[in-house]
């Protein structure tokens, strides 16, 4: 799919800002436009179980909106890791991307849309800081993986009221 390219790159919203597990041969903090990120979707493999989902973050579509994010120039076999670490709902698009020194770029971003098995769409701030606390998986509890990202975004000067509502609700 990317012969002939020598790097891509990638535009990271949730875990990809503070998990990097993959490598990179650049990274800078970028925005995109009109998408919003939400705990909207369901993690039955990760963040939670079949029988007992968490929540992770994926972008909804919403005009106006901003989603600060960590943009990764990666060579194009990464995506052949990241494809099976993303699995469960998610698919990936191309998106302009704008960094923080206005330059601009074209980037990979993955979302889970509603029509993926897991996603499970909106409900009240405390019902998904609820379920996110009680919520664990292989990759640990879905705490933590709130915790972090909203320590990442606040490093990164992104200020996601959605994020940091849910994080209130668990200090
Ligand atoms: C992200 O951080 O951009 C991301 C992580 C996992 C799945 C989809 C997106």
């Amino acid at each position: 799919q990317f012969d002939g390219v020598s790097s891509v790159w990638l535009f990271g919203y949730g875990s990809l800002i503070y998990k990097v597990d993959f490598p990179f041969l650049e990274q800078r903090p970028a925005t995109i436009e009109g998408w919003a990120r939400r705990f909207w979707q369901g993690s039955h493999d990760h963040r939670g179980t079949p029988d007992a989902p968490g929540r992770v973050v994926t972008l909804i579509s919403q005009p106006g909106a901003q989603c600060k994010g960590m943009a990764y120039r990666v060579s194009p076999e990464v995506f052949e890791h990241l494809d099976v670490r993303e699995k469960n709902g998610y698919l990936r698009f191309t998106t302009a991307m704008t960094f923080d020194d206005g330059g601009r770029a074209e980037g990979l971003v993955y979302i889970a849309t509603e029509d993926n098995a897991a996603f499970l769409g909106p409900a009240s701030s405390f019902d998904i800081a609820s379920q996110i606390a009680r919520s664990s998986g292989p990759s640990g509890p879905n705490r933590e993986y709130l915790l972090k990202l909203a320590e990442a975004l606040r490093t990164l000067g992104d200020d996601d009221p959605h994020v940091f509502e849910l994080e209130s609700h668990l200090l």
